[in-house]
């Protein structure tokens, strides 16, 4: 059962598909501050909070402050408070209570479970409007299974999206493109997508093609399609300022750009350099920007990534003024250690500075409002803005997408990957950790950067890495410039990585079927051990475990110069330890703490008693997969 309390005057979000009836009175379970700004309820002890999507830290978010306020920050540490994404429900759950509950307000909301007071979980608003849905239910997955049907069904990506994809910022040329094809094929590694990063553009412009680095790129799209490989482009936010641009142009003279208080047009500096935003949040202006993905798509592409749409802003043309004039005060001072770290302070605000979310506004429903207020808006529309045109464009089109920021809502418009990560084992256990929540709040179709965005990687944290990344429905190896090249083929045990994704391509057909099944039965595809087990208090605690659908539970390894790790089971599995479709030996463990081996080549999968895993022979694209099993593993 739903209902809606209203808290002040909430700015709509268009992220609910079902009208609710406001019920008066108050929230159960939570007071209202004497502050005013923030509502609190009291936490048992054996109580866990999940959910709030794409979050740092672990499954259970108790004990930790997190802040939705969409925010390009690429240091994914422990004590960071916001990441990329706003997604605002969670479930407080334990053996005979769960209850939900989806904060829907676009602003900035802070979550203080247990970190003030462990007993204590507050929720303060920047501004007190807010609309709260309590979802109470029998069970947890009921609950998620109500909220789900609230905000509506999600994004379903095509079935080639579960194949490998590579990317790395930059692949320069159509040759070094051919060149990774070529390489991947040579060591007979199935892949299925290469993703463009910025440079496929000309002077990171939305929607163009530099054509000297791809000179004919439409046929160069046909000649990937034809060995069936699909090219996937990014899109970012800014459009840059510069005349004879068309979509700049077009976008300044239908006042599409976000403005300021006086009326002008905000410049900010982003890849581009200089850019205007678009007001996605305007009906008309995301419409327009939403069809200017048909270029790319007349051109053969069937796949995109949009990104820096928190929106990221390395600096306003305004802001950058206001620090030149103010660290001019400090060049012929002797800085003591307090006007130091003033300068320092002063120069480090540049980039993604609050005070620029305040100055500029969007048009949004017919109102001016001002950007911060929305803020955790922008990325949603703007995917909002492309999902909306596909069915104009190519309505018979299956198109990938995935973005960098979101809310609640943008699920039924495209995916996610989780940002800037960084080549570092915590982060491998933060993408097992990201997964559940994430899929609570309606994005199925989600992965992190395998192997990490940035720092350099190691062979090793790569083979564990994607002995996880096989499950994740996105299965992206991605790299920042400048780090140590990590495509597959460079490393030395080419053939354990050749075996591990292969091992994906035989799951797929299991993958894609339960990630539909979760979409169209409002389930999770990555589940915690508690929600199937929750009288076991160990099960509450496997914070590094998940089921993956109905059948399997995974167990990766995620530390380095381990041969294993122990895994509790809360009933009696079948392990197959994998390391190649048709290597592998099994065996039986019983509930209760194992130590299980697992070598640098193998991936361990526990079947449930009663469950039949189905695996394919293992094809070079998803398309090559055959239509029936191999042969079916079961306990
Ligand atoms: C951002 C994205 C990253 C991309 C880079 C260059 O940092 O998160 O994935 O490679 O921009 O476009």
């Amino acid at each position: 059962m739903i209902k809606r309390y209203k808290i002040g005057n909430p700015i709509p979000t268009d992220s609910v598909v079902k009208e609710i009836e406001i019920e008066q009175g108050n929230i159960p379970f939570w007071n209202v501050d004497q502050n005013g700004k923030s509502i609190f309820c009291s936490l048992d002890e054996d109580e866990v909070v999940y959910g709030l999507g794409e979050t740092i830290r672990g499954i259970n978010k108790r004990g930790w402050i997190y802040v939705s306020n969409c925010s390009d920050d690429p240091n994914h540490t422990e004590d960071k408070r916001s990441l990329y994404a706003a997604q605002n429900f969670y479930v407080i759950y334990s053996a005979n209570k769960s209850l939900g509950m989806y904060v829907d307000t676009p602003g900035k909301v802070t979550f203080d479970i247990g970190y003030s007071d462990h007993d204590t979980f507050k929720i303060t608003f920047d501004d007190f409007d807010a609309n709260i849905y309590v979802i109470e239910g029998n069970g947890v997955k009921e609950i998620i299974k109500e909220f789900r049907e609230l905000i509506g069904r999600s994004y379903v990506a095509p079935k080639w999206a579960f194949g490998f994809g590579q990317s790395r910022w930059s692949y320069m040329n159509e040759d070094e493109v051919r060149e990774v094809l070529s390489e991947y094929e040579k060591c007979d590694i199935p892949i299925d997508s290469i993703y463009l990063d910025i440079d496929y553009m000309e002077r990171y412009k939305d929607f163009t093609i530099d054509n000297d680095r791809f000179p004919k790129f439409p046929e160069f799209v046909s000649e990937m399609k034809a060995k069936d490989v699909h090219l996937v482009p990014i899109i970012d936010a800014g459009v840059k300022i510069e005349d004879g641009y068309d979509v700049y142009e077009e976008g300044v003279k239908n006042d599409y750009f976000v403005k300021k208080e006086d009326g002008e047009r905000l410049v900010a500096a982003v890849w581009p350099g200089k850019v205007h935003f678009p007001d996605f949040l305007d009906e008309n202006a995301r419409k327009w920007f939403g069809l200017k993905y048909k270029r790319l798509v007349d051109m053969g592409i069937d796949g995109f990534w949009n990104d820096m749409n928190e929106p990221a802003i390395f600096y306003t043309e305004d802001h950058l003024q206001e620090v030149f004039q103010k660290i001019k005060c400090y060049e012929n001072q002797n800085l003591d250690i307090n006007s130091f770290f003033d300068f320092r302070g002063c120069v480090e605000s540049i980039s993604n500075n609050d005070e620029d979310y305040r100055r500029f506004y969007h048009n949004y429903k017919g109102q001016k409002i001002r950007h911060d207020k929305v803020h955790n808006l922008y990325g949603y529309n703007m995917t909002r803005a492309a999902g909306e045109a596909f069915k104009e464009i190519a309505p018979d089109k299956e198109i990938l997408m995935f973005s960098r920021s979101s809310y609640i809502g943008m699920h039924r418009y495209g995916g996610v990957w989780c940002g800037d990560n960084k080549s570092w084992w915590s982060h491998l256990l933060l993408n097992i950790q990201q997964m559940p929540g994430l899929n609570m709040c309606g994005f199925l179709y989600s992965g992190a950067d395998v192997g990490g965005f940035g720092a350099d990687v190691t062979e090793d944290l790569m083979l564990r890495w994607v002995a996880f990344a096989i499950f994740t429905p996105l299965f992206r190896n991605h790299s920042a410039m400048g780090t140590r090249r990590q495509e597959f083929y460079r490393f030395k045990n080419k053939e354990a990585f050749k075996n591990l994704v292969e091992l994906r391509y035989s799951l797929i057909p299991y993958l894609y079927e339960q990630y539909l099944e979760a979409i169209n039965g409002n389930k999770l595809l990555f589940t915690p051990l508690s929600f199937e087990y929750p009288e076991d208090k160990r099960a509450f605690e496997a914070e590094d475990q998940l089921f993956v659908g109905d059948s399997i539970m995974v167990a990766p390894v995620y530390k380095q110069n381990t041969t294993g790790r122990y895994v509790y089971l809360p009933e009696e599995m079948k392990l197959f330890r994998f390391r190649s479709f048709e290597d592998y030996d099994e065996e039986v463990l019983g509930k209760g703490d194992h130590y299980v081996k697992c070598g640098l080549n193998e991936v361990l999968i526990f079947v449930r008693k009663g469950c039949e895993l189905p695996l394919y022979k293992p094809a070079k694209r998803v398309a090559l997969l055959d239509k029936e099993p191999a042969k079916t593993i079961s306990f």
